[in-house]
């Protein structure tokens, strides 16, 4: 298994370019399945959790095809089976958004139940119950779950509480079904703005995707399109806090602001300079970082997948701050690992109080999922020698090439094998 041994002392200096947002790229491809003819893909992030949708859609019937130059160009001409199989599934639990296209597209998906995960339950039945919505017959048996309709209706859906994929899983649904489709409390994360932009491209008739009501009227079907995807706002998130904890001055290319303001906010009253252009932002550390509090909200309030990355933040910051997660039931698995680095760190339910400023020392950690490890890279940076990080299979799903990066702006960083 893959590791990380990061040296820790190096201020990061130099630009970064960014990459496009995984979690916008994921629901991006499942679209293909929408459609019999070509959906062209631009700036696609070259990740694993990529590897596994295209192998995935591969199973299906659709042809995907990922360039060097980050572009992609997939085609369902046929579907050839409804069926995400639980070993992609349990891999990665984004395979849960072909089942609206397929639903849409083949009246008919079944999908292994996705089991839990490190940060959480996480269960779907917020996607199940839209399906129901739209008229979908939903059977459960075996692991799997089967959702079958000879046509989609229009409704009016509400989540219960807020669901990304849940979202986009539902909107995807709703461009083929027959009639009006209202998706009331839905998410409003740019990702959806962004899926939502992409299928109207492919013809699709929906209005207010990104905000908490959505209205989709359904067409007879959907055809090609050329979308280039966002910027990946948790990886601008994660360079922001690598720049502000080393004390050094980050520049990141191919950003759009407007996608991480709470994040910026919280940071600069951190006491972290950060500076705006069009495309880019200009990081540069607070020399005595300040605590300041956070709890993890939908969007557009400070996401949750930036909370771990915070918290070894306000490690190095001066005074106690407490981290809320709101969003999900388990997601402090890294502070274990701090804590053996030698942060001073307390977990009281969905609270962790930091108190800083400590200095930490590089040691051998594990990681447990995609942002817990972003964090230990972030703690390696600043501990005193060598910290090793093993499992980096969970970081590779989500973040481009991160070492390279790293280093290529003065980090001591190494991928062992
Ligand atoms: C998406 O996951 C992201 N993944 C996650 O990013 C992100 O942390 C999460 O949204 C929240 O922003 C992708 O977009 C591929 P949810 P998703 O449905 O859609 C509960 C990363 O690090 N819920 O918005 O699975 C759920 O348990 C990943 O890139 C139900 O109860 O998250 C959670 O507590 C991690 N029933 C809350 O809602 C449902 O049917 C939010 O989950 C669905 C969700």
């Amino acid at each position: 298994m893959e590791k990380l041994r990061i040296r820790g002392g190096a201020k990061l200096e130099g630009k970064v370019r960014i990459s496009g947002a995984k979690n916008a790229a994921l629901p991006a491809m499942a679209t293909a399945l929408l459609t019999p003819e070509v959906v062209q893909l631009e700036r696609l992030p070259l990740v694993n959790d990529i590897l596994t949708m295209q192998k995935l859609l591969g199973d299906l019937g659709a042809d995907v095809e990922l360039h060097p130059d980050h572009s992609a160009t997939l085609q369902a001409r046929l579907i050839k089976s409804c069926e995400a199989s639980y070993d992609l599934v349990k891999t990665m639990r984004a395979s849960v958004l072909v089942m609206g296209p397929l639903l849409a597209r083949m009246g008919r998906a079944r999908v292994s139940l996705p089991g839990g995960c490190a940060i959480g339950a996480r269960p779907i039945n917020l996607h199940i119950k839209g399906f129901q919505a739209l008229g979908a017959k939903v059977r459960i048996e075996h692991g799997y779950i089967e959702v079958t309709t000879d046509q989609l209706k229009g409704a009016e859906i509400l989540f219960d509480r807020i669901t990304v994929t849940g979202t986009e899983n539902l909107m995807m649904a709703a461009t083929l079904a027959s009639g009006h489709t209202i998706l009331r409390n839905a998410a409003c994360e740019p990702e959806v703005t962004d899926l939502a932009a992409l299928l109207n491209s492919m013809g699709a008739r929906i209005e207010g995707g990104g905000t908490s009501t959505v209205h989709i009227d359904g067409v007879s079907e959907l055809h090609s399109t050329t979308h280039c995807i966002i910027p990946d706002r948790i990886e601008i998130g994660t360079f922001l806090v690598a720049g502000a904890i080393t004390n050094g001055t980050l520049e990141l290319e191919n950003v759009n602001t407007s996608l991480l303001e709470s994040t910026v906010g919280k940071l600069r009253e951190t006491g972290v300079r950060i500076d705006v252009t069009d495309n880019c932002l200009r990081v540069s550390g607070a020399k005595v970082p300040v605590a300041v509090d956070v709890g993890t909200k939908e969007y557009p309030g400070f996401a949750t997948d930036m909370q771990a990355q915070y918290m070894t933040f306000m490690t190095q910051a001066h005074g106690a701050s407490v981290i809320t997660e709101n969003i999900f039931e388990n997601r402090f698995m890294h502070a274990s690992e701090l804590i053996r680095m030698g942060a001073d760190i307390k977990i009281e339910g969905s609270r962790a109080i930091v108190r800083g400023a400590t200095p930490l020392s590089g040691a051998n950690v594990i990681a447990s999922d995609l942002r817990a490890s972003a964090s230990l890279v972030l703690a390696g940076l600043v501990a005193h020698g060598d910290t090793v990080i093993d499992r980096v299979y969970h970081l590779d799903r989500g973040y481009e090439k991160i070492e390279e990066k790293l280093r290529s702006v003065g980090a001591c960083i190494e991928r062992l094998k």
